[in-house]
């Protein structure tokens, strides 16, 4: 997750020049943007250049990344109204240069390494066009979901039907596995979870099943979650760093593959102590297979490139058979 992300030289010296949409939509550069963590980290899966929130452009919201402060979206959703102005456009007509991106990487790639895909799940996606922003209380979209529920599931509906479309022509075009970010879910209680999200990630993972890929299942602050996020599905379920990886693993059952879960703000620490929290997470993942070394949510922009060769470093290193 992330990366590219901000905390690549390259990266930036590529943003100097470009803004962050226009390097999504120039598939040239995107896939350069792509391969770029491949080459200089040597880690183990390529993660396409785009943003979760591509997608929503195309419904006629009005997407921004604003300078410094993160995405914005120009008309939220608010209401039931607002739900039923909401466009409908393909996904190869709303985002065709994400799956130019996804060919000309695969071409490039060679099978060195496979290319994962991603989109944002229904509920991440749903708290970006109620709030319009980023948000810390999710009062708008907690407003909509308790005081019209029946807009809220409309809305849900809508979104998780645009994912799987979004997300099959990724896997059409060539993404080998794919990851639903569901970042922002800790912020609802199991009970929310169960009666405004559950139903709607049944729906989406059961359609996304039927790809053929792998699909990863991620959200953060899920320690109250995990249950009911293994109910919903997903082949890989991603831990964030606020749990014990071999404890969680054992809430999730041995049937279902873990993904996680060093603390991203660990690669501040000096490379030694880097090396023992990989050490340990490996070490709670006891060497079971369907353990996939990850950090627990994505890589933070001031972080030290070398810092990050270490963790990958490292990991090959300890986990070698
Ligand atoms: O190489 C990569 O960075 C992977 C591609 C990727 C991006 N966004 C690019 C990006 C991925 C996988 C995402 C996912 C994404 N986008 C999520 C889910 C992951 C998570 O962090 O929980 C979310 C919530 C978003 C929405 C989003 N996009 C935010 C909140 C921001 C601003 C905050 C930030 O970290 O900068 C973005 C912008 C964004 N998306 C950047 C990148 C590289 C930074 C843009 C820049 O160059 O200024």
């Amino acid at each position: 997750m992330r990366q590219a992300g901000r905390y690549l030289p390259e990266y930036r010296a590529l943003r100097a020049r470009h803004g962050f949409l226009e390097l999504c939509k120039t598939p040239a550069l995107a896939a350069e943007v792509t391969l770029l963590p491949v080459k200089r980290l040597a880690v183990d899966a390529a993660i396409l250049f785009a943003d979760i929130l591509l997608i929503l452009e195309a419904m006629g919201v009005g997407l921004e990344f604003a300078k410094g402060g993160g995405p914005v979206i120009h008309r939220p959703v608010r209401g039931r109204a607002d739900v039923e102005a909401l466009v409908r456009v393909p996904a190869s007509a709303a985002v065709p240069y994400v799956f130019e991106t996804i060919r000309l990487v695969r071409a490039r790639l060679a099978g060195k390494v496979p290319l994962i895909g991603f989109a944002g799940a229904p509920f991440t996606l749903a708290s970006y066009i109620v709030e319009g922003r980023g948000s810390r209380n999710y009062v708008h979209t907690k407003m909509l979901m308790y005081g019209d529920p029946a807009a809220w599931h409309l809305l849900m509906e809508r979104l998780a039907e645009t994912t799987v479309e979004y997300v099959r022509e990724q896997v059409a075009a060539g993404a080998e596995a794919v990851q639903l970010f569901d970042s922002w879910i800790g912020c609802l209680s199991p009970d929310d979870y169960r009666s405004y999200v559950l139903p709607h990630m049944r729906t989406t993972f059961a359609a996304l099943a039927r790809t053929g890929v792998p699909v990863m299942h991620f959200g953060t602050g899920t320690a109250a979650l995990l249950e009911l996020m293994r109910e919903a599905g997903g082949d890989v379920i991603g831990l964030d760093w606020r749990v014990d990886l071999g404890a969680a693993w054992a809430r999730l059952g041995a049937d279902v593959a873990v993904q996680g879960n060093l603390d991203p703000v660990a690669l501040f620490a000096p490379p030694g102590e880097i090396r023992r929290r990989v050490a340990r997470v490996l070490e709670q993942a006891g060497g079971r297979p369907g353990h996939v070394f990850n950090l627990g949510h994505g890589v933070l922009p001031e972080t030290p490139v070398a810092h990050v060769v270490a963790m990958v470093d490292a990991v090959h290193e300890l986990s070698a058979r």
